[in-house]
């Protein structure tokens, strides 16, 4: 049930907040988030699916703030749902995509855009960008709070957190859990942030894919690796699937995308091999056949669909928490 009006509805979330702020300036990566941040997030995110979302109404908390989504690489699922958490919290959106900026044809450079774009008073950037490290060089220069939306092949905390939060829906928990992350972990910063939340969240990754598409010194990240995915599927409690990036030439690593396909694409004669309520993620776009199978996909255990909805919620508790319960930024 919404509260029947805008001040109980904020008598309300901010007793889900329960006095809890972040202790950073921005939302980079999932390193600067401890348990405790990631509990508060979690617990507006609830309130946000339960109030909002599912009584499709909204609720202008934002209203008067200005959220710039600047997108320098393409997004849909992330784009969007930020721009729509945004919007049904009441902010004014504008979005910037990287065709349209004077980045791309003028020549300017990364730092000046941002420098524009904090002349004109916006209260939260959510940047993504193809370098790794650009949200770190963009929060420097910027007094808005700056939203990683995925930089290069670094991390996508938001996707994480979402990624999470859909596990513990599923399956009530993340501590003990085996999950079998498959594919393309070499150029991907779903990898990069996934690895991290499910470590800091006490589960058992594990790894597979072509020897190619590991970094040289993986098991740093506190991963099991396995070159068989048989061995790897087996007893796991969540098989998360990645692209193959081939924007970022990923095809280059392996001999064809069709013996990728063959050798580890997820489908229903792989299933058997992990425990019998396993469930089967991917950050999306799926590449059909080749990560998932169509009968995967329409599968009652692929929880793809609800990473996409949870995508909404939990955008919605970084933008309020970014712009209102962050450390102010000291120049
Ligand atoms: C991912 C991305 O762009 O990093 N997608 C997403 O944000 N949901 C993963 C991908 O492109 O493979």
């Amino acid at each position: 049930m919404l509260p029947s009006s805008l001040d109980q509805f904020v008598i309300e979330l901010e007793k889900v907040r329960d006095g809890r702020f972040l202790q950073m300036t921005d939302i980079l990566s999932i390193d600067n988030l401890n348990l405790a941040d990631i509990e508060l997030i979690f617990d507006l995110a609830s309130f946000f699916k339960k109030t909002v979302i599912n009584c499709e109404k909204k609720m202008p908390i934002l209203k008067g703030y200005s959220q710039l989504n600047f997108f320098a690489e393409t997004s849909t699922r992330t784009r969007t749902s930020f721009e729509l958490a945004g919007k049904h919290l009441g902010a004014d959106v504008v979005n910037v995509s990287s065709s349209d900026s004077s980045m791309n044809k003028k020549g300017e450079t990364l730092n000046d855009t941002a420098r524009t774009l904090d002349a004109l008073h916006a209260d939260v950037i959510v940047l993504r960008h193809a370098s790794s490290g650009a949200s770190y060089m963009i929060a420097k220069e910027v007094h808005a709070p700056v939203i990683n939306a995925g930089d290069g092949r670094n991390e996508h905390p938001s996707q994480a957190l979402l990624d999470a939060f859909t596990i513990i829906e599923r399956k009530g928990k993340i501590k003990g859990l085996t999950v079998t992350i498959v594919g393309d972990v070499l150029h991907s910063r779903v990898f990069g942030s996934l690895v991290r939340i499910l470590n800091k969240m006490g589960a058992n990754v594990r790894v597979t894919a072509p020897e190619t598409f590991f970094h040289s010194h993986i098991e740093n990240f506190g991963v099991k690796v396995f070159y068989n995915i048989a061995e790897a599927l087996d007893q796991a409690d969540v098989i998360y699937a990645l692209r193959v990036q081939t924007e970022r030439a990923a095809n280059g690593y392996i001999p064809t995308i069709r013996e990728y396909s063959k050798n580890f694409c997820i489908n229903l004669n792989r299933l058997p091999l992990a425990k019998k309520d396993v469930i089967i993620m991917h950050p999306g776009p799926v590449i059909r056949e080749v990560d998932l199978t169509t009968e995967i996909i329409n599968h009652s255990q692929c929880a793809v669909q609800d990473q996409v909805e949870n995508g909404l919620p939990m955008r919605m508790a970084l933008l309020w928490l970014a712009i209102n319960y962050t450390k102010k930024k000291q120049f």
